[in-house]
């Protein structure tokens, strides 16, 4: 894959890459990592200027951007939800056309999907999605290189999301699973199930892939998984729904039944955090799991610095 095709490309969703460039994505981490442990950093990233913009709070992605620019030369800049006008006395036009004269990459954590847009479309430099309220793409990309440093391949895997199946987690999971072929099933109840337009355009992916799709309100569908991924009930925006998810979802719990459910004893449990331990999944659970699961959010710095290496660096390793 020529990285060439990746250079000044922005990242908004998994929708706008090929499954060959979404590999590229996970085999330059892979590389990346290496090297990083090998005590290796690299100059891609030499004197460009990156602006971190976060509407919402952020441990993993914040961290794993700010690192990923240091390792590779660059200067990451925070500007948090109080420290610019974005979308209040300034419009997100203007605020874009401003940082893009300063900045030669933007990363947008936020609330509408249409803010990473505008910001992308009037920038015009390199626009990362680090999570809006429909999809959350580098994401997948570290759960999928876990996948593969644990079970050793991605293809034909069997991809089992419970929960909240509407939310962006979920969203990128099922867009990245139909394009990679990854057998993909969400299992939550009827009204947080994925959007049907949604589902129709990753039916169309799997049909490329060779992927399959199931969305059911059946718990007896973890069977066979071999990754069992689950987010938090309630996402970050959507607080004065607690307590209706919280009823709604109780059944879809991940605990030590779910787990037995699978039939199998090598079933990776996947969690994008942070975790609501008691919620989607039993601290009992979680912590059987833990390696893959730090394993997972390790992984974000790699593949986030992959992105950004890949639509902004000058060299590749
Ligand atoms: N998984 C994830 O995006 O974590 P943060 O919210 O901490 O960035
Ligand atoms: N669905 C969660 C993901 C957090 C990384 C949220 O949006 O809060």
């Amino acid at each position: 894959m020529d990285a060439v095709q990746l250079k000044g490309r922005s990242f908004l969703t998994l929708k706008d890459f090929t499954k060959e460039e979404i590999l590229y994505f996970i085999s330059l981490a892979e590389k990346l990592k290496m090297r990083k442990k090998q005590g290796i950093l690299g100059e891609s990233l030499k004197g460009k200027n990156i602006a971190l913009l976060f509407e919402k709070p952020s441990t993993r992605t914040r961290c794993a951007f700010t690192i990923g620019c240091v390792d590779e030369g660059a200067h990451p800049e925070y500007l948090g939800k109080d420290d610019i006008q974005l979308g209040k006395k300034e419009s997100i036009e203007d605020t874009a056309r401003v940082l893009g004269r300063m900045f030669d990459g933007i990363e947008f954590r936020g609330f509408a999907h249409k803010s990473v847009e505008i910001l992308a479309e009037y920038s015009k430099v390199p626009v990362w999605n680090g999570l809006t309220d429909e999809y959350h793409p580098t994401q997948v990309l570290a759960d999928f290189l876990t996948i593969k440093e644990h079970l050793g391949r991605l293809k034909g895997i069997q991809f089992v999301y419970i929960g909240d199946g509407r939310n962006n987690v979920a969203n990128s999971l099922m867009i990245g699973c139909t394009k990679i072929g990854l057998h993909c099933k969400i299992i939550s109840p009827k009204s947080l199930q994925p959007k049907e337009n949604l589902v129709k355009e990753c039916e169309g992916y799997a049909e490329k892939s060779g992927a399959s799709l199931t969305i059911t309100e059946d718990t007896s569908f973890v069977k066979g998984a071999d990754v069992i991924y689950t987010d938090v009930w309630v996402s970050m925006g959507e607080e004065e729904k607690a307590k209706e998810r919280l009823t709604l979802l109780k059944p879809y719990q991940v605990n030590e039944e779910l787990m037995d459910k699978t039939g199998n004893n090598h079933t990776l449990l996947l969690h994008c955090l942070p975790a609501v331990k008691g919620n989607e999944v039993t601290e009992e659970v979680f912590e059987k799991h833990a390696e893959e699961i730090f394993d997972e959010a390790e992984n974000r710095m790699h593949t986030i610095k992959a992105v950004m290496v890949a639509t902004l660096g000058d060299y590749l390793p």
